[in-house]
């Protein structure tokens, strides 16, 4: 079958792939940009483990198909650190231990940075319903949470100093 050509935004960067009409956004990212941060967990939308932000919007990759990424702004798990640092959000999994076999941690990372770039302030019952569809089968979600909130109060104070 034809493949079709893709270029797109990945992390700041422009990236452009080939891909089958029928492929996934999730897969297009792990084959084709080895980006394989993103996770299948479900593959049908259920899970969140496969989360990025288009164009500031939360999805499932594993639902986009890969030529719907034409001409868009994707950010994945593997934009969130910068120059060797970890994203407030990262350092606050590890400091929570927020995570346990980390398969569900990507999405829950990618879900949570689009949370609080929209709400920097968000109550724990909002954090909660937001990350609802990211779905962990080790830590339960108390842990999660408080990085979250934990980190949120971070990216408040960095943002008053600066
Ligand atoms: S792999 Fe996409 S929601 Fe589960
Ligand atoms: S840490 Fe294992 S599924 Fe969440």
């Amino acid at each position: 079958m034809k493949k079709l050509h893709v270029s797109t935004t990945v992390n700041g960067d422009a990236a452009e792939f080939l891909a089958e009409p029928g492929t996934t956004l999730l897969d297009a990212l792990r084959d084709e940009l080895g980006l394989t941060g993103s996770k299948e967990g479900c593959g049908s939308g259920d899970c969140g483990a496969c989360s990025v932000i288009v164009d500031g919007r939360l999805v499932c990759s594993c639902l986009m198909l890969a030529a719907e990424a034409e001409g868009k702004r994707i950010e994945t798990i593997e934009g969130l650190a910068s120059h060797g640092e970890l994203h407030p959000i990262q350092q606050k999994f590890l400091e929570h231990a927020a995570l346990q076999c980390g398969f569900c941690t990507p999405g829950l990372i990618v879900a949570s940075k689009a949370l609080l770039d929209a709400n920097p302030d968000p109550s724990e019952e909002e954090a909660r319903y937001w990350l609802a569809g990211n779905l962990c089968r080790c830590t339960g979600y108390d842990k999660v949470i408080r990085a979250v909130l934990d980190a949120a109060a971070e990216l408040r104070q960095e943002r008053r100093v600066a």
